[in-house]
């Protein structure tokens, strides 16, 4: 299919990438990647490195779609599509309220367990509560429901920024001063030893029921997990991950579940932990907009399944339209 628009002329496609968030080098490289894929694809494609003059740079370019290649805040919370909203450009991905909902993990995991999907267990907070209602005073009581370690980690970041491992009590003040300096609400979380595996959805064009990749397992080459998952070389990925087929059936189910839950729409990754020990599945996030490079880890479970990552881009402009 030629992607022309009714009059044969191209269908221009604005790609927003950059913008101001801690994961702008990452939506660069995502950005240039589709950019590229779409170049092939034969659409008309502008990029836009998001800023102040986003709405500007819209209304002058009047693109057909838009392609949101940016991740954390501002992009993959909802603010862009608000904007994309209201100019009236149509876009990729999910929309504001799954993405709003989706780029809060304390919102997300609520959300989670009211509906009985499993999530680690968890308290949450913003600044105020320890600085004004003396939240510090209910630590005792928090680690001992949720033990140690405990994971500390801000609502609203990705790419592991902020995420620390509290092994013992003492840990806990600095790693929640750590995780406050990326936001203003923070988790605690009970911590699952075990292996990281992550489930892509991809929209089918005609609706219907959505399609679920194959799981992808982040396996940490070092014992830093936090660190090393984002760095070149330092993580490798398995997909399809070795799993007895009736895990690999329950996380495809859970990240659906999830999926459906939150209104995604378009494409997303949900993010679980598998625990070894006694095989349940925890779910821990869901990204609104994962990662578009080639080593990324949805267009790897979207290569796996036959569609190479051209087809993948093409798919996501198609659906948006
Ligand atoms: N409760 C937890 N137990 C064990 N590991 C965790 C837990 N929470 C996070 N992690 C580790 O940190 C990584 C990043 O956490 P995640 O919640 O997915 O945030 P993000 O990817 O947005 O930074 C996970 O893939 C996992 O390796
Ligand atoms: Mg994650």
């Amino acid at each position: 299919m030629t992607p022309s628009g009714s009059s044969s002329t191209p269908v221009r496609v604005a790609v927003l990438k950059g913008g101001r968030s801690l994961e702008r080098q990452i939506s660069l490289k995502s950005g240039a990647r589709v950019q590229d894929a779409l170049e092939h694809l034969g659409y008309d494609v502008v990029a836009i490195d998001v800023g102040h003059d986003l709405v500007e740079r819209l209304r002058e370019t009047a693109p057909d779609v838009a392609f949101v290649a940016l991740h954390g805040r501002d992009g993959e919370d909802g603010t862009v599509q608000e904007l994309l909203e209201a100019v009236g450009v149509p876009y990729t991905g999910s929309g504001v309220s799954a993405c709003i909902r989706c780029a809060d993990k304390v919102l997300a995991k609520h959300h989670m367990r009211d509906a009985g999907i499993p999530t680690p267990d968890f308290f949450a907070f913003n600044e105020t509560a320890f600085k004004e209602l003396g939240a510090a005073d209910a630590l005792p009581a928090i680690e001992q429901r949720l033990g140690f370690p405990i994971v500390v980690k801000p609502s609203n970041q990705g790419s592991a920024l902020g995420i620390k491992l509290a092994l013992e009590a003492k840990d806990v003040p600095g790693a929640l001063v750590a995780a406050f300096s990326y936001g203003d609400k923070v988790l605690l979380e009970r911590y699952v030893e075990g292996r990281d595996l992550a489930v892509s959805v991809l929209d089918v064009a005609g609706g219907g029921e959505p399609q679920v990749l194959p799981v992808v397992e982040a396996i940490p080459r070092e014992d830093d997990r936090y660190e090393a998952r984002y760095e070149i070389g330092r993580t490798e990925f398995v997909c399809p991950a070795e799993l007895p087929a009736d895990v690999t059936g329950r996380a495809q189910r859970l990240a659906l579940d999830v999926w459906k839950m939150l209104g995604c729409r378009g494409f997303a990754r949900i993010d679980l932990m598998l625990d070894p020990q006694d095989g349940e599945l925890h779910v821990l996030e869901a990204n609104a907009i994962p990662g578009l490079t080639d080593t990324s880890l949805l267009p790897q479970a979207a290569d796996e399944a036959g569609i190479d990552f051209d087809a993948l881009i093409g798919r996501i402009v198609e659906l948006a339209l």
